[in-house]
Formats: structure tokens, C-alpha cells, sequence
């Protein structure tokens, strides 16, 4: 192990920090390839989440150093079929409905009969709010948390125990005195604010958008990957018991005081009532107060309190006897949809919205609904000039439900989503298997060229003192700059610059300096600075190595757009380099209005080709070469780095034009391959050797 693994994540520096990233991503890599697909993990949980923390620490402090095979950005390898299957020790009930306030007295008529109770008897009920999620099973031996599971059919369901783990309000362990054997059960959800910043996080990564709480609280949940639960702010509220090896209580609000005292949250609504009419004005007010809550509901749930009764009435076809579900109403209303327009957000995805007619729903006066993504319009058919059915069924973005039809005026058009985009005009292209279509013009989108200019001047790319986000901001919004080029133009509006409120002479030289000494760049940085989708420093350092010049990249890039060309087989083969980094590229470099932003810079700029350093003399420089087996004395990353700086090209697979292969352990087809291509085969070795040690 280097010292760098010893050191806090505060004390590496950037060169530690880099060794330590590629030192984790094969750490990681290797635990998930034990865990998923040999179910024989070296690691304990704990050890496991001790190497993502260390690494998403150190990709925080470092951003610029995260690697292109970042761990934080994989999702873990598939188990066989999925989560393991779990057999509930007691059935998971479902409850039965009530629709009205006769349904809710006919309830408690039954529990009187079925328990043969006289008019003077009371039945005190519990009203809980119905928590729209999705209940969970804990089981407890000994007070430690020891199998979590979803509900599945309400028989078997999912082992999900260490994503359960990962929520603040379940707790690991219990107080002493629980009894040995305790399953408490709850239903997982997710805030109404916790929602919406997730989507709009989900959005700029260009990943699933949800529909509402509760699927983003299930999505997120049934995650195979752990650590993607554990990032995103799910909650739980405690309601039930599942097999318990001791009785701890006699009525259920007891028992919700019990959980409590354990740790765990209990719904702070919940009110014991005496009567029906009681538990209707408790309906009445908490579905007045439905909206203001931070959370989803969809009805209030009535349980018998008495566990003595609940335990005398049973269940009838999986629901008790003892408890009843009183709905809300769905909350909806009719208006016409005026317009689509379509948003392009700030990475440049294309989000249509439905203005309308205002109307009222739920209390709140709804103008816009989310139409999510263009199937989404094609599925339901809806047009401009359409009468709609919107819906706030407790999502807090009001949704286009469907379409009436027989409403529909006539001579509508079906909807053309654009391929252009609104804002900029560059072609918006939307990548095979994922839903969101994006706006290629980053450079020059108003709505994303901000934060685009932004990463032009940044650290890993031209790194320009004196011109941080604060300035590009406002010399943006002054009209003083507009694409990247122009920044380099800024010299001719030196009087604008200094006339700028509390701007010194002086520094407006020291910046227009720092930036006529960023005429010269290197490729690398050049590429990385280009901001395009999927291509950090890293990708951008390979393209800059195996191109060499901006011409030979364009030009490559250009023929790569055919997917039979040399020029995209040599793209992929490039290690690292999968067809949807390739996509991105290739759509990059297609867009008109990027290639006027690179000749632009092209007439500003000198571009240095890429020098690698010690190329020189070293035997391997210009040498493409492939690693495949497990190698004894260099990690995978570290060979790769390793031959990159000694000016040799690592590609992934192996072909005619490969140099050496270099075979480790247990290798396969590659060093077949190599063989019969008769291509030069290098045990580890031998490549150290070469490589003078
Ligand atoms: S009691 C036997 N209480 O509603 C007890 N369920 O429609 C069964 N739910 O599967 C559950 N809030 O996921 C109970 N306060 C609450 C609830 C609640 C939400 C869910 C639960 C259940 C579904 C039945």
C-alpha cells in the first residue's frame, strides 16, 4: 500500500489523491466482482463503505481528478436475478377500503358484530395517515437489525437489508429490553422537497425522471447498488409488527409509544378516537391539511386499538378485520391545454411543459403541467388545443393524466417534438435507449452556455486567472462575451472593462495578461475544456494522445460518424472509449454550430499536440498496446498510466495495428486473438523490462 492510503482525505495532495482514486476504483472494482459475481466478498459491509466514502470524499475534494471509470458513477454488476427472496414470517396484510363516510360507519357496525359488543361499548380507533410509499419489513434478533425486505406479494419479498440499512430513521440497533425476536414494519417514503431536488439532480445528469414520490422513493430503493439508496433522502414512518417473540403492549397506540421510545418515527398525526364521527373530523382535517404536508398521503388509515380485539378479528382474504383504509379523493380537473413549450435545461436537456387555462385543483390554481419527455406525449396523444385531465393525486408537479378526445377541436395536429433546439438551434439528439433528447450546441445554447464558459476557464482546462465564475457571469450578462472564442477578443473592449464598477486598471491588465498567456494550450486541456458530455480530463488525455492534432481529431471524428468506418472502429478501441462516450463525440463534433466555435478558437489559439513526456526515448512511444489477464506487480490502472506517460497508446482490444500484447494471469481470448493475429505477446515482465523497469 502507497502512504498516500494512510493519509486522511484532507492531508493527500494532488498527486497522492490521483494515485489513491486509481488505487480505490481497483479496490472497488475487485469487491463488486467478488460480491455480485462470485458471492464470496473478502470485505465486510463496513470496509466495503469505507473505501466509496474515502472515494467520493477524495472526488469532492478533488473534482477535476475523478476518473472516467469513477466507482461513484457505476452502478454495481447485476446479481443473477436480481435481489435475494426473503419469506415474511408473517404475512404482509394490505388493507380494504373505504370510499365514504357510510363505508367508515359500516366498518365499525362489523367490528361490533363480529365481536358481539353492546351500543354502550366503546371501540377506540386509531387514525393514522396513509402513507403513500412502500412498507418495509426490519427484523430485530437481539436487538440488532438483522433482514430487511419489501413487501413483495405480501408472502416472499426482496432482501433489500443493506439498503434499509442505509435510511437515518431505521434504526441498526435497539435499546436493551426489546423482545428477542421483533419485526417492525413501516412504510418508506420520500419528501415532496426531497422529490423535486432529486429530479432536478436526476435532470442535469440526464438520468430517470420520476413521476412522483412514491416511484422515486421505489426507485431508489430497490436499487442493487447500495450506495445509490443511500444518496438519495429516503425516510420511514413506523406503523406495524410483523412476528414479535413477546407481547410488549395491549393497544396499539401503545405500541406506536413503544416504537417511538425504540427509536423509531411514528406518524405525529396519528390521534386515538372514540367515536366514528371522531374519526371523521380527523379525516376532515388532516385531508385540509394534505397539501401543507412535507409528504405524500392518500388517505387515513382506522385501526382497532384494542390488540386483545385486533387478535379476535383476524384477517378475511389478507387484510385484518381490525383496520380500514379511507381514500381521498383523486384530485383532478379538466382544462385546455394551450402550448408545449419545450425547456432546455442547463446541460441541455429538452423538457416539454403544458401551459394551460388556469383552473383550480386541490386548492391551488395549476397554469403549467409536466408533460415529462417526448413518449410520454406520444403515448397519451396530447395536442395543443386539447381539453386534458390534469391531476395532483399528492404529486406536487401536476401531471397531464389524458386527453378527452371527444373534445379534441377539429383539425388538431399530432405534436412534432423538435429536433432542434428552442433556445440555440443546434440539433437536439436523443441517444438510443434513454428518453431525454439534448441539445448538442453547449457552446453556444444560451441556456447552457454559461456554465459552459465557466468550465472553459476552469482549473483543468484554461485555467485563466482572474476570470472565475463570478466574472464570466456578469462579463456574460454585459453582452462582453457569448461564446468561448470571445474571450479572447475581450482585449477590444479593454474601456468597457475598466469602466466596470470597482474594476482597477490594474487588473484588467493582470486578466487580459493571464489570458493572452492562455493563447498557447495544450490538447489535452483544449479537449477538456471543450465541455463535452462524458469526456473528463482523463478521456480528454486520450484522445489527446491517440490524435495528436485538432485536425486529426476533427477529421477522425468526422469519418467516425459512419459506425462502419476504420475511423469509429479505431474510436472505440481506444481503452476506455465505449460507444456511448463515442456518441457523444461524434455527435459533439457533428453539430454546425460547434465546428464555428473550433475554428474560431482554432484562428485565437495555438493548440499544442499532445507531448508525452519521456516519449522521446522510450522503446514503447507511439506503440499501441493492449493489457488483458490479471497483472502481479502493476494494478490494471497503474500499468495503463504507466505506458500513457511513457508516450504508448492502451487500447482495449486487440487488432492488426496492435504492438504488444501484455498477457497476466488467467488471460483469455485477447492473448488468443493476439496469437493468431501474430501479434508480439509480452508476460508482465518482459514489459517491465522494456519499459526499463
Ligand atoms: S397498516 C395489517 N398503516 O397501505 C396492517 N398501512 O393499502 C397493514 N400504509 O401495504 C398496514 N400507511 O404499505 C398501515 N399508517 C399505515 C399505513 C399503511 C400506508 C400502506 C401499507 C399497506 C398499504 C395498504
Amino acid at each position: 500500500m502507497s502512504d498516500a492510503a494512510t493519509k486522511t482525505v484532507e492531508d493527500l495532495t494532488e498527486t497522492e489523491a490521483k494515485t489513491e482514486l486509481a488505487r480505490l476504483a481497483d479496490a472497488i472494482a475487485e469487491a463488486d466482482r467478488l460480491y455480485h459475481q462470485e458471492d464470496a466478498p473478502e470485505l465486510t459491509d463496513a470496509e466495503y463503505d469505507t473505501l466509496r466514502r474515502r472515494n467520493q470524499a477524495i472526488e469532492a475534494r478533488f473534482p477535476s481528478l475523478k476518473r472516467a471509470d469513477s466507482p461513484s458513477e457505476r452502478v454495481a454488476p447485476a446479481p443473477a436475478d436480481g435481489f435475494a427472496k426473503v419469506r415474511h414470517a408473517r404475512p404482509m396484510l394490505s388493507l380494504a377500503n373505504a370510499f365514504d363516510d357510510e363505508d367508515v360507519r359500516e366498518f365499525e357496525r362489523r367490528v361490533r358484530r363480529f365481536l358481539n359488543l353492546g351500543e354502550d361499548e366503546t371501540v377506540a380507533l386509531m387514525a393514522e395517515p396513509k402513507i403513500d410509499g412502500l412498507s418495509a419489513s426490519l427484523r430485530y434478533e437481539d436487538g440488532k437489525l438483522v433482514q430487511g425486505a419489501t413487501r413483495g406479494d405480501g408472502t416472499e419479498g426482496e432482501n433489500i437489508t443493506r439498503n434499509l440499512e442505509s435510511l437515518d430513521d431505521i434504526p441498526r440497533s435497539l435499546p436493551e429490553g426489546v423482545p428477542a425476536v421483533l419485526e417492525v414494519r413501516g412504510e418508506v417514503y420520500m419528501t415532496k422537497g426531497d422529490f423535486v431536488a432529486l429530479n432536478e439532480r436526476q435532470a442535469e445528469a440526464g438520468a430517470k425522471i420520476f413521476a412522483n414520490p412514491r416511484n422515486a422513493a421505489a426507485g431508489s430503493l430497490r436499487q442493487l447498488d447500495p450506495e445509490i439508496t443511500r444518496s438519495r433522502p429516503l425516510r420511514f414512518f413506523a406503523y406495524s409488527w410483523g412476528e414479535i417473540s413477546e407481547e410488549f403492549a395491549d393497544t396499539h397506540h401503545a405500541f406506536l409509544e413503544k416504537l417511538e421510545a425504540w427509536g423509531f418515527t411514528t406518524n405525529p398525526l396519528s390521534r386515538l378516537c372514540e367515536t366514528v364521527d371522531e374519526v371523521l373530523a380527523v379525516y376532515g382535517d388532516i385531508g385540509e391539511r394534505r397539501h401543507d404536508l412535507p409528504y405524500d398521503i392518500d388517505g387515513v388509515v382506522y385501526k382497532v386499538d384494542r390488540l386483545d380485539w385486533q387478535q379476535r378479528l383476524g384477517m378475511v382474504s389478507r387484510a385484518p378485520r381490525w383496520a380500514i383504509a379511507h381514500k381521498f379523493k383523486a384530485e383532478q380537473a379538466e382544462t385546455i391545454l394551450r402550448e408545449i413549450d419545450i425547456q432546455v435545461g442547463r446541460t441541455g436537456a429538452l423538457t416539454p411543459v403544458a401551459r394551460l387555462e388556469p383552473v383550480k385543483v386541490g386548492g391551488v390554481t395549476v397554469t403549467n403541467a409536466t408533460l415529462h419527455n417526448e413518449d410520454e406525449i406520444r403515448r397519451k396523444d396530447v395536442r395543443v388545443g386539447d381539453t386534458v385531465v390534469i391531476q395532483r393525486a399528492g404529486d406536487v408537479i401536476p401531471q397531464v393524466v389524458r386527453v378527452i378526445t371527444e373534445k379534441r377541436p377539429a383539425g388538431s395536429q399530432e405534436y412534432v417534438f423538435p429536433e432542434r433546439c428552442p433556445r440555440c438551434d443546434s440539433e437536439a439528439r436523443r441517444p438510443e435507449g434513454e428518453a431525454i433528447r439534448r441539445c448538442t450546441g453547449g457552446l453556444i445554447c444560451p441556456a447552457q452556455a454559461v456554465e459552459r464558459l465557466k468550465h472553459f476557464v476552469s482549473r483543468g482546462a484554461f485555467d485563466i486567472e482572474g476570470l472565475g465564475s463570478k466574472q464570466i457571469e456578469a462579463y456574460y450578462k454585459d453582452g462582453l462575451i457569448d461564446r468561448p472564442g470571445s474571450i479572447f477578443r475581450l482585449k477590444e473592449h479593454r474601456r468597457k472593462l475598466i469602466g466596470r464598477e470597482g474594476t482597477k486598471i490594474t487588473s484588467t491588465n493582470k486578466l487580459l495578461a493571464a489570458i493572452e498567456e492562455r493563447r498557447t494550450i495544450g490538447l489535452d486541456r483544449f479537449i477538456y475544456a471543450l465541455g463535452i458530455r462524458q469526456v473528463g480530463q482523463a478521456t480528454a488525455r486520450l484522445l489527446a494522445i491517440h490524435y495528436g492534432t485538432l485536425d486529426a481529431l476533427r477529421q477522425a471524428l468526422d469519418a467516425a460518424s459512419d459506425p462502419e468506418s476504420e475511423a469509429y472502429a479505431n474510436l472505440i478501441n481506444i481503452d476506455q472509449i465505449g460507444s456511448a462516450v463515442a456518441k457523444d463525440l461524434i455527435d459533439f463534433f457533428h453539430e454546425a454550430h460547434n465546428s464555428a466555435v473550433l475554428d474560431d478558437l482554432a484562428g485565437e489559439l495555438t493548440i499544442e499536440a499532445f507531448a508525452a513526456p519521456a516519449a522521446d526515448d522510450s522503446p514503447v512511444a507511439g506503440k499501441t498496446v493492449v493489457f488483458t489477464g490479471t497483472l502481479e506487480t502493476l494494478g490494471r490502472s497503474e500499468a495503463k498510466a504507466r505506458a500513457e506517460s511513457l508516450g504508448a497508446k492502451v487500447a482495449g482490444s486487440v487488432s492488426k495495428k496492435t504492438d504488444y500484447v501484455i498477457v497476466g494471469a488467467d488471460a483469455g481470448s485477447k492473448a488468443a486473438k493476439a496469437e493468431a493475429l501474430g501479434v508480439a505477446t509480452l508476460t508482465e515482465q518482459e514489459w517491465i523490462d522494456l519499459i526499463g523497469g
